[in-house]
């Protein structure tokens, strides 16, 4: 089988942290073939493809640019339909543009017949996410939404435990995650603004998912509260929020989120959740401290960077890149590895249906997929747009002062 064809749509701090050198490092086993990434501006990916660690992690590789500066391309907010058009069918695209542009990149995409993998959160709103599954359904198409916190091993070690009963059933949790001050200088204060998105629905779903994806638990009310905040470029933003999500049993989650952890404080953000739960006759106990993994480093000299100290707390688990004998370096940590799952997702859907006429191919694709929906490790449309449901009731809430909004699942088809 050809390696399929990888095409980034955004080429920003998530492209440039963990999407593309995941895929250059499965690019040089050979798993994948040709990398592209489109962004609305031909700045963003000359950057990209000038960045050093990139350049010194993955020497001799590079990905083909659009707007392409060679022949003089398109450039602007529809250039990714255009090169989405241009792909053969059935190879990936990635969606790594702001929050509110997934819906209309992934559903391009599928109409071009194209796998996808998309940064969270699958999209805005939950009848988009249905759209999505029924068009993704309709041609066998894998849509996979990279929640990464899932593929951590302590996720992992809690699904499984929780599952067995180790712990009971929960009952009461805390959940943070804040992200530096600096954020607030990047592109996040063109698109993170108080119409389009808040600090809950940015973060604050990673550690929502994450509970589902532990306990298997749905959310059935959520209330926000958010604090309005200048960027420095005057627009406004919900830069803080703490949201209370109550699940179907009955427990509660309290999420607080912010763009606001101290650029001077250790580490690259502080995040963690605890989570309480009670068995016939004793507590049980979740503690995942996510920020601070064990490992002080004290350096001579501070490091180039916004946020970076010389007293750091680095984790060892999101994402790093190792000499591990190279050629160049190899990216290591829960990031790759949930990039890779979903690719290799795409890849076992066009692997199993190689060379059977399209009527087969496409009824074995279509139970691959109702296959990744029900093993529920990879968050597919058919299997986490309860996180669309929190996002939408979250938005609600948020913008009306913080009042309880229900989701009622005996509507939701
Ligand atoms: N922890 C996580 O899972 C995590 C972390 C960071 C970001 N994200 C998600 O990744 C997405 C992007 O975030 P980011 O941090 O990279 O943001 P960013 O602002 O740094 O980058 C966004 C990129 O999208 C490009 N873009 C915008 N509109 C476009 C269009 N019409 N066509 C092509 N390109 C376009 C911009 O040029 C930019 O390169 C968001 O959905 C965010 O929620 C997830």
């Amino acid at each position: 089988m050809t390696p399929p064809q990888v095409l980034i749509v955004g080429g920003g701090m998530i492209t440039h942290d963990q999407i593309l050198p995941s895929l250059y490092h499965m690019q040089r086993q050979g798993r994948i073939g040709e990398i592209s990434v489109c962004s609305s501006s031909a700045k963003t990916v000359r950057a990209l493809a000038h960045a050093e660690n990139l350049l010194r992690a993955f020497p001799g590789q590079s990905f083909r640019p659009y707007p392409d500066p060679h022949h003089g391309g398109h450039m602007g907010p529809d250039l990714f339909r255009e090169v989405i058009a241009g792909l053969p069918p059935r190879n990936i695209v990635v969606a790594a543009v702001p929050d509110q542009i997934h819906f209309d990149v992934i559903m391009t995409a599928l109409r071009h017949d194209q796998h996808v993998c998309t940064v969270k959160p699958l999209v805005l709103e939950y009848r988009q996410a249905q759209e999505i599954e029924r068009e993704a359904c309709r041609r066998g198409l894998v849509v996979g939404v990279e929640y990464h916190k899932r593929f951590d091993d302590r996720s992992l070690m809690a699904r499984r435990r929780y599952r067995e009963g180790w712990f009971g059933e929960f009952v009461l949790g805390t959940a943070c995650l804040f992200e530096k001050w600096y954020y607030r200088h990047s592109n996040f204060q063109n698109w993170m603004t108080t119409e389009n998105s808040d600090a809950f629905t940015y973060i604050g779903c990673h550690y929502v998912d994450l509970v589902h994806f532990i306990t298997g638990l749905l959310p059935a009310a959520v209330s926000v509260y958010g604090v309005r905040d200048r960027y420095p470029n005057g627009n406004q933003g919900f830069l803080w929020t703490d949201a209370r999500v109550i699940w179907n049993n009955g427990a509660c989650l309290n999420v607080q989120n912010g763009l606001g952890f101290p650029d001077d404080a250790p580490g690259t953000n502080t995040q963690g959740l605890v989570m309480y739960c009670k068995g016939e006759d004793a507590g049980g106990l979740v503690t995942h401290s996510d920020q601070y993994r064990g490992l002080k480093y004290s350096y001579v000299r501070k490091p180039e960077g916004s946020g970076a100290t010389i007293y750091a707390e680095p984790s060892p688990d999101y994402f790093q890149y190792l000499d591990l004998g190279g050629p160049g370096l190899t990216p290591v940590g829960y990031g790759y590895r949930s990039v890779e799952y979903i690719i290799n997702a795409c890849l076992r859907a066009e692997a199993e249906t190689q060379g059977l006429p399209e009527d087969q191919a496409l009824a074995r694709r279509q139970a691959i997929l109702k296959e990744y929906d029900a093993a529920g490790i990879m968050a597919t449309p058919a299997n986490s747009s309860f996180n669309e449901r929190v996002l939408e009731a979250g938005r609600e809430s948020i913008l009306n002062g913080g009042r309880v909004v229900e989701i009622a699942w005996q509507t939701a088809a």
